[in-house]
């Protein structure tokens, strides 16, 4: 059974005082997470040893990152390696938001050396892609996402496909209020677990959790994630509010 994740992405949002106390709030919050359910919080990196205290000693919690640099150290001012994040205790690293992306001209290349340079020490990369609304109103979605993994993820070795979590997020449902329909969120999900099943066969890409991303909230999750290729969330906005995000992590599949 795969992995059944959410996972928060708090983006640049917060201050410390109200990072605190979403953290309190979350840790205090009735939440069942199963063996194969884990619920990951991407904070801010100036707020990861904040959220590792917070949720220390708790089941199947994570602290994430929001991004990392794809050299192992040296004189890149400002950046922090994947193995820096490793040594405080963040063993999951975003990668290819579609904000870093178009922000900050992540292309597939450099994203192929980011995701090899978390796989080399252990830890899990997630991986997004997702298309804009253009593409989308072209109905050319699945050539364009099956691009980016192709480009990015392809030179990796059945062993490190397995380890890669991805999650499609349609840019033109993050923070638009605008979600796919359960029906497209399934239909696009199951075309990329095809496009890992082509490359590397279908009991590894049975193996890998695609989460769904784009104006996930409390009212709409349980239908997404009841998807059969939908394996939980990344989630932006509603992950800033205890109740919406605590009822998310209820609505994964079991
Ligand atoms: P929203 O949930 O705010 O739409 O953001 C989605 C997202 O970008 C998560 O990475």
């Amino acid at each position: 059974m795969r992995k059944q994740i959410a996972a928060a992405n708090w983006k640049m949002n917060l201050s410390k005082n109200e990072a605190d106390s979403l953290l309190d709030q979350l840790v205090a919050s009735e939440l069942n997470l199963s063996e194969n359910q884990s619920a990951i919080f991407a904070v801010p990196a100036i707020y990861i040893p904040l959220a590792i205290q917070k949720l220390a000693g708790k089941q199947q919690m994570f602290v994430a990152a929001q991004n990392c640099h794809q050299k192992a150290n040296g004189a890149y001012t400002g950046e922090i390696a994947a193995s820096m994040y490793a040594s405080v205790g963040v063993n999951h690293i975003v990668l290819g938001h579609s904000e870093r992306r178009e922000f900050f001209a992540e292309s597939d290349s450099l994203l192929a050396e980011k995701t090899e340079a978390v796989l080399a020490i252990g830890s899990t990369p997630i991986f997004c892609c997702g298309e804009p609304l253009s593409i989308r109103e072209a109905g050319t979605q699945n050539s364009f996402v099956e691009a980016q993994l192709k480009n990015a993820l392809f030179q990796l070795s059945a062993d490190q496909i397995i380890k890669v979590v991805i999650a499609y997020e349609p840019i033109w449902a993050i923070g638009t209020g605008k979600t796919a329909t359960s029906a497209q969120a399934q239909e696009i999900h199951a075309y990329i677990r095809s496009v890992f099943a082509s490359k590397y066969g279908q009991t590894v890409a049975d193996q890998i959790s695609i989460l769904y991303g784009g104006s996930v909230k409390a009212a709409n999750a349980k239908e997404i994630f009841s998807q059969p290729d939908v394996d939980g969330g990344l989630v932006g906005g509603a992950s800033l509010i205890a109740t919406e995000f605590t009822a998310i992590i209820n609505a994964l599949k079991s």
